[in-house]
């Protein structure tokens, strides 16, 4: 699997079809999907059906990260609709294991998000029930922000954990990923690199993704 997930959140969706074609020749699996509903980040972005009309027409695979106060109504719709992983934040949710279990009785993957603020324990409890975490290095809201330096710590302490408690689930990265940090997150033990603005934004799609591929697999900067 490609261990880049593009997020389109910032794209200009009239070049969307273009861009989504550069994905491909540069062998993503899987796009990110930002769902935002206004009250627990300030914006709305897109629903489901945004995701079924891309996969009418593309061979990718979704992963939709859920920003909203009430995660539970949506995976349904999402699952429905084709995510194969659904990923929803810590911090709104009081019953981690029971819509983890929903997710995965939608045939999806669950993931369980936390917001740079949060206290990284706040996920020990929930390492046996996930399927994957996902660790914000922005706050959630936006593309195009500046990559929080401290995530690199709180992945390492992650990977530590994880392999402590015998669970070692992928770890996400999320905002501000780029070149000048993804090596360095590769060694604190992220797994999978959700790259929105370094990658769409870049002049040149297909050689700025094989760059960042090539730093994941070891390339130092
Ligand atoms: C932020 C979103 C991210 C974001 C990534 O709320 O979760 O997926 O779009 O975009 P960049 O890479 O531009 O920070
Ligand atoms: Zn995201």
């Amino acid at each position: 699997m490609n261990p880049i997930f593009p997020s389109i959140l910032n794209t200009d969706f009239f070049d969307l079809q273009e861009k989504l074609q550069d994905f491909q020749k540069l062998g993503i699996d899987f796009i990110h999907l930002d769902i935002m509903d206004g009250h627990f980040v300030e914006t709305i972005s897109f629903g489901p059906s945004f995701l079924a009309a891309i996969k009418k027409r593309f061979p990718f695979s979704f992963d939709v990260h859920l920003m909203a106060d009430n995660p539970r109504h949506l995976v349904p719709q999402f699952a429905a609709a084709g995510a194969r992983w659904i990923s929803f934040h810590v911090e709104t949710e009081r019953d981690v294991p029971d819509l983890c279990k929903l997710i995965q009785e939608n045939n999806s993957l669950a993931g369980l998000v936390i917001n740079p603020e949060t206290p990284i324990a706040a996920l020990f409890p929930y390492l046996y029930q996930v399927d994957f975490i996902l660790l914000m290095s922005v706050h959630p809201g936006r593309g195009g922000q500046e990559f929080i330096e401290n995530t690199l710590d709180r992945c390492a302490i992650l990977k530590r954990e994880m392999q402590r408690q015998g669970f070692l689930r992928p770890i996400q990265v999320d905002g501000g990923v780029k070149a000048a940090n993804i090596s360095r997150l590769a060694r604190a033990g992220a797994d999978i690199f959700i790259v929105g603005t370094a990658l769409y934004n870049a002049p040149d799609i297909i050689s700025s993704g094989r760059e960042l591929l090539a730093l994941i697999n070891g390339d130092t900067k």
